[in-house]
């Protein structure tokens, strides 16, 4: 299948997809950390959406959908933070591309939204731990033609992966330092790129 990971720099699943034999594509405006430049598109995955695809996975960013972000779209009690509102509605246009793209296996992957933007019903949560990660970090995926994961590998959950403002429960180990870097928490688990290659990338 010819497959599109967008929005991925780590190319964490467009490599598995790849081990099992699919033609499948990175896509992110920033280069990619995964080794493969050969396999990523270095461009607006609005560019790339124009092509036809078997299947499209997506990561879009979540900064300003994200309901641990709600401390900073509402600075003050009952006060909506606008510009941050404004950019709220972008993120979900550019989510809502791939949830409306024609494409007849798509899966969109997302933390826990916050209610003001209205994104569609996801179809299930997924939780690093398992995926064997020791770790909770509630994550939606909205599936259209594909199956819902199933756990591949549960372990004991240790504490939450990024440690929001309400959080108790922060894992404070020795990784802790990578959790605090958002570019390092947004990579996809390697558990869980493999557990969607192994149940998706096996669909003809
Ligand atoms: C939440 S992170 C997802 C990272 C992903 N899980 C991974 O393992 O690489 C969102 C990514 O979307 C990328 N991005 C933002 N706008 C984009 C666009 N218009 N087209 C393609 N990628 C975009 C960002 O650079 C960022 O790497």
């Amino acid at each position: 299948m010819k497959i599109l990971v967008a929005c991925e720099e780590s190319q964490a699943v467009t490599i598995r997809m790849r081990e099992k034999g699919h033609e499948a594509y990175s896509c992110d405006i920033i280069p990619c950390s995964g080794g493969h430049p050969e396999w990523h598109l270095q461009k607006d995955a609005t560019e790339v959406l124009k092509q036809k695809w078997d299947m499209i996975i997506a990561f879009p960013p979540c900064t300003y959908l994200s309901k641990a972000s709600a401390c900073r779209l509402y600075p003050t009690k009952g006060n909506l933070d606008i510009e941050r509102y404004n950019k709220g509605v972008k993120a979900k246009e550019f989510f809502m591309k791939f949830y409306n793209h024609p494409c007849t296996k798509i899966a969109i992957e997302n933390p826990i939204s916050l209610k003001v933007f209205s994104l569609p019903q996801h179809t299930q949560v997924i939780q690093p731990y398992e995926h064997g990660h020791a770790y909770s970090k509630a994550t939606r995926l909205w599936l259209k033609g594909l199956s819902k994961i199933k756990p591949s590998n549960i372990v004991e959950k240790k504490g939450t992966w990024v440690p929001s403002h309400t959080s108790k429960n922060a894992y404070s180990g020795k990784n802790d330092k990578c959790t605090r870097d958002p570019k390092v928490a947004s990579k996809t688990f390697p558990g869980i790129a493999q557990a969607m290659a192994d149940q998706w990338g096996g669909i003809k």
